[in-house]
């Protein structure tokens, strides 16, 4: 990575200066041609753990590697130069202590070059933040559905229904923002709450499957690309990825089983 690429790009700080501002617009990103692709159009590249399920095929991403973010980040580090990248820290981590923590996020920093982490906030979080940041890592946390905590919630439902585990969430967000975090995803909530949680905490909130009133959104690419027939409620198809990919498939076959391609266009002839 070159001095000049890493000024070019968005930072941490400003993001955070974006609370209340024009909104933050961010997209998940796990290889480089996809990622220059969204580089001019986002403020922020997630490598997020998605990656699992929705490149690897995995059913949910528990099962997702440091390595495994470590080759992802590379790639959209190498394809992006303005927008700011951030990739998430696996489960298992960096849950047991901030000094796990900071060993693998330092270690993802500097395989990647990637400016800042994201993890997983429950109750625990606070003290691993304000330790990660005081170390010179941005953490950008995530509050509300937890995809790496589906197997105590039971599934990837909406959270927050009950008043309690409502203002849980919200505890959780103000303690991540008090830690040091310069933005806060908030995933699978009511409107409402996401709305209490933006006005609770004085960093951006981003929201996926929360509200348009968040400080910003983001989506799972390969979902708003319409890749896939099932996604959540709250992914808009931007694209018709899927139809695209089989009609090419079935196209080149048909054309392949008739011998008419390649056809002269797409062969090579030396003069003798
Ligand atoms: O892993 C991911 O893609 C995420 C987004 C859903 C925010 O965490």
């Amino acid at each position: 990575m070159s001095a000049q690429n890493f000024f070019a790009r968005m930072t941490a700080p400003k993001i955070t200066a974006r609370k209340g501002g024009d909104p933050i617009v961010c997209l998940t990103a796990y290889d480089a041609p996809t990622a220059a692709l969204l580089d001019d159009h986002c403020d922020l590249l997630l490598v997020g753990d998605s990656v699992g399920m929705v490149v690897h095929g995995l059913t949910t991403t528990v099962g997702v590697t440091l390595d495994m973010m470590i080759m992802h980040g590379q790639a959209v580090m190498r394809g992006s130069k303005t927008a700011l990248v951030v990739v998430d820290l696996p489960f298992g981590s960096y849950e047991d202590s901030p000094e796990t923590a900071f060993r693998n996020a330092s270690r993802v920093m500097m395989e990647t070059g990637c400016q800042a982490v994201k993890i997983e906030s429950g109750s625990y979080a606070a003290q691993t933040v304000s330790y990660l940041v005081e170390r010179g890592i941005p953490v950008m946390s995530h509050v509300g559905l937890r995809p790496q905590s589906m197997n105590v919630l039971g599934g990837f439902r909406a959270r927050g229904r009950t008043a309690s585990i409502a203002d849980e969430i919200i505890e959780n967000a103000i303690a991540a923002a008090e830690a040091g975090s310069f933005a806060v995803v908030v995933e699978g909530v009511s409107e409402e709450l996401a709305d209490r949680v933006t006005k609770a905490v004085n960093i951006p909130t981003i929201g996926i499957g929360a509200s348009a009133g968040c400080d910003g959104q983001i989506l799972v690419t390969p979902d708003m690309l319409g890749m896939f027939d099932r996604v959540p409620k709250f992914v808009k198809k931007y694209g018709a990825m899927s139809d695209l990919i089989e009609t090419a498939a079935k196209d080149y076959a048909a054309e392949v089983k008739a011998r008419t391609f390649p056809s002269d266009d797409y062969t090579y002839k030396f003069k003798k």
